[in-house]
């Protein structure tokens, strides 16, 4: 840690390990992930002149590089962000293609060839969590880890144990810091701007406590199910896939105490700490739900007690906020897509004022917005008050930088900033734990709604859920 200095980082807003990856390798070349997400995110790159390094992709598919680039070209039209002839061509030459069974060496004898002069690639796992182990391990063996960085997309592990398995695993053949793990949330402009509205405005921190703070609600929406991922969400269920990473993040960055600097270790400390201040999840606390049409999906088991819905009221037993109520939901096919934060101040002592009415308000996606909640007087002769919102942003987020590209460019730099520590993915694990299973009973609901009324309980003395509008 002694490679650059806290005035460094605060000049460059950056702290890097080491040079800067010379090969990027992304496993899982022809699936979903890469499709959807990685392919706009490496054109993005090459665009922005961010990427100028050989482009390696693996997979088990029988393909040749020409498949693969075509593969490219395709998701880049039907995916957002379309073509861009300049930047498709160029990445179109950087790309490589490795084709082989990752379970067999020879596949890592064939990468560690195409690696060629090499000297510090970054291996980026867009696989199904079960390779993980046998891909870190594979890698290790064949001296394609040497000086190498691994990027690795969640889930991590699918509970405590497995975690600390795989931490282990990864461990055996790279240091701590050459480990990224990947949660896309990180990666969004507007969670990073938590961070920023938080710490970089005077006026919040004084209010931002259990003082002044009603209660905290997260909402995670969409409107879509599950489909073509029946069989990986009928293994996985809400509280896996996004309360367990995305939302957990959400609530340290909103919980946090301030870092000492954006050095990347405070900063994981930090979130550390609220991790470590929230006990387990109580299942009376909870209440799973389970989309009317859900066991009809493919892949999908008939009599399937998996979660496509979970709403959870939890504590951060701290100075801070020991007592503010934290309600966190997500949903799939839910009325709207949206996820948002609703942080609810204590209503002011005037009984005619509308309990509820000042608020925070923090859209992360799929816009972007941050909103006071306020009251100002109605215009006329009535001395009455009517709700007033103060937007300090609202824009789409379409010319941001990508998740993934905002990842991976901060991976192959060697910036672990908005990269999740082994410490907090462990805690993570250890709060979720006591909810994983059916510890709780399903209810369903109808596609469209927001959730089984079961729900309502939880938000029952503070006002009942905001649902985010479209
Ligand atoms: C993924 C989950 O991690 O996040 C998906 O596996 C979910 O189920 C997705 O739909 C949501 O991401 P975003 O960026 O669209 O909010």
């Amino acid at each position: 840690m002694s490679e650059k200095s806290t005035d460094d980082v605060i000049a460059t807003g950056k702290f890097v390990s080491g040079p800067r990856s010379d090969a990027l390798v992304f496993f899982g070349a022809t699936g979903d992930l890469a499709y959807k997400q990685i392919f706009p995110a490496l054109q993005n790159m090459v665009r922005r002149g961010g990427l100028n390094v050989p482009v390696i992709g693996v997979a088990k598919s029988g393909w040749t590089l020409d498949q693969l680039r075509a593969r490219a070209h395709d998701s880049l039209t039907r995916q957002g962000g379309g073509v861009d002839e300049e930047a498709f061509s160029k990445l179109a030459q950087l790309l490589q293609y490795v084709d082989g069974d990752y379970l067999d060496p020879a596949t890592f004898e064939k990468l560690h060839k195409a690696l060629g002069g090499a000297t510090r690639p970054a291996h980026y796992l867009a696989v199904p969590p079960s390779l993980f182990g046998n891909v870190v391990e594979a890698l290790g063996k064949s001296g394609c880890a040497q000086n190498a960085r691994i990027i690795i997309e969640k889930p991590f592990g699918h509970d405590l144990a497995s975690a600390r398995k795989l931490n282990a695993i990864l461990h055996s053949v790279f240091p701590e810091s050459a480990i990224f793990r990947i949660d896309h949330y990180l990666g969004k402009e507007a969670v990073e701007n938590l961070l920023f509205f938080r710490f970089a405005n005077t006026f919040l921190e004084p209010i931002w406590n259990r003082n002044y703070v009603h209660s905290v609600q997260i909402t995670m929406a969409e409107t879509f199910g599950v489909s073509g991922r029946g069989g990986f969400y009928d293994a996985t269920g809400a509280i896996r896939d996004v309360l367990q990473n995305h939302l957990l993040q959400v609530v340290t960055l909103l919980a946090m105490e301030p870092p000492t600097s954006m050095y990347f270790e405070s900063l994981h400390d930090e979130q550390v700490k609220i991790f470590r201040m929230m006990p387990p999840l109580d299942p009376a606390h909870m209440v799973r739900g389970q989309f009317r049409g859900y066991r009809d999906e493919p892949g999908v088991a008939a009599g399937s007690q998996v979660e496509t819905f979970a709403a959870v009221r939890l504590e951060v037993d701290s100075w801070r906020w020991a007592g503010v109520p934290f309600l966190v939901r997500a949903g799939k096919r839910l009325p709207v897509a949206a996820t948002e934060v609703f942080v609810k101040l204590k209503q002011p002592p005037l009984s005619k004022l509308d309990p509820g009415s000042n608020y925070f308000r923090f859209r992360l996606g799929p816009d972007l917005a941050i909103s006071l909640g306020a009251r100002i007087k109605r215009p006329g002769a009535e001395m009455v008050s009517m709700p007033a919102e103060l937007s300090a942003v609202e824009q789409a987020q379409s010319e941001e930088l990508t998740a993934y590209e905002r990842l991976l460019t901060d991976a192959m730099e060697g910036d672990a900033t908005l990269f999740v520590r082994e410490d907090a993915v462990e805690a993570a694990w250890s709060i979720v734990g006591s909810v994983l299973g059916n510890v709780a009973p399903i209810h369903a609901y109808e596609p469209g709604t927001w959730g089984p009324a079961e729900a309502d309980r939880l938000a029952a003395d503070i006002g009942g859920w905001h649902n985010p509008e479209m």
